[in-house]
């Protein structure tokens, strides 16, 4: 059985892009005119995902709203033949695929947001997505581990080389090198000090699972800021069964970091004909003026 359905949690508060997260999700946040959570979508079907639930918490419904009709605003669209383009636009993203949402009605973290979708996921292999990263590769990320859970039928987390910096601000794994990229799980270690850190390598928020998670979620206590974390249920299922690490190819950018989230922005704008020109005549002005 291959992987069909995707979890996206999207339940997180959002406290790294406060005040603005107060009062909207941070999936919601605009790469110019796009939200992130779009991209991530886009990458769940460009994977082969035909049936994704998000799963959401209070003062998340603008999510919803965004992958529903807009009968609305489509009837105004339809009025002038101008806006053809648009009313297209937005009709496509209600039409993308199946979306299912189930609320996590208490902030208990990652992994308590994962074991909501128990439930809809039944019996199968399913990917997880995390809401920030957006990232771009000709074979999405996603593809990349559902094809290398179709040749061992087993877990598989999508890993990166993090700066020093950063290790504490993920789930960092100790591997063994089996091939180029792959690398059998040994451990992984939420959010470890620099001197606990068993590697470099990241779990960046890419995830194949086997079913057999959501036992180890119902058996995992509160860990690291006093939640749910999917890394200790990554670590009990490593006990009984092969998990793999697999170092993807592509650009990652990390749109909860506000750097990350720049970098996302200018990237985008450089890539679209309309921006591109008056964009860089503006950053060569930048250039010009700190010289
Ligand atoms: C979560 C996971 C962590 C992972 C990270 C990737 O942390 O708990 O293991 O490395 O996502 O972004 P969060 O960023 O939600 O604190």
């Amino acid at each position: 059985m291959t992987v069909k359905k995707a979890v996206i949690p999207a339940a997180g508060l959002g406290t790294r892009f406060l005040p603005v997260t107060k009062s909207m999700p941070k999936e919601m946040l605009p790469i110019i005119d796009v939200p992130v959570i779009h991209y991530v979508v886009k990458e769940a079907l460009a994977s082969g995902i035909d049936d994704i639930i998000i799963i959401t918490g209070r003062s998340k419904r603008a999510i919803e709203d965004y992958f529903d009709d807009a009968p609305e605003l489509e009837m105004h669209l339809a009025k002038n033949p101008k806006n053809k383009h648009l009313l297209a636009m937005v009709q496509e993203i209600s039409s993308l695929c199946d979306i299912h949402y189930i609320r996590q009605k208490e902030p208990l973290g990652l992994g308590d947001a994962v074991l909501r979708a128990e439930k809809h996921i039944c019996d199968e292999p399913f990917a997880v997505l995390l809401g920030d990263d957006i990232i771009k590769n000709d074979t999405p990320c996603t593809r990349q581990l559902i094809d290398t859970y179709n040749r061992y039928r087993c877990s598989v987390l999508a890993v990166e080389e993090v700066s020093d910096a950063m290790v504490s601000s993920y789930g960092i794994i100790k591997g063994k090198p089996l091939e180029d990229a792959l690398y059998l799980l040994e451990d992984i270690v939420e959010k470890p000090t620099i001197e606990d850190a068993p590697s470099r390598m990241g779990a960046i928020g890419r995830y194949v699972f086997t079913p057999e998670i959501f036992d180890c979620l119902h058996h995992t206590n509160r860990g690291v800021g006093g939640e749910i974390q999917l890394t200790d249920a990554i670590r009990l299922l490593n006990a009984r069964q092969n998990i793999y690490a697999y170092e993807f190819s592509g650009r990652r950018y990390d749109t909860g970091d506000r750097m990350g989230y720049l970098e996302a922005i200018i990237d985008m704008a450089l890539e679209q004909d309309d921006l591109r020109g008056e964009l860089l005549e503006y950053m060569r002005g930048i250039v010009g003026r700190l010289e």
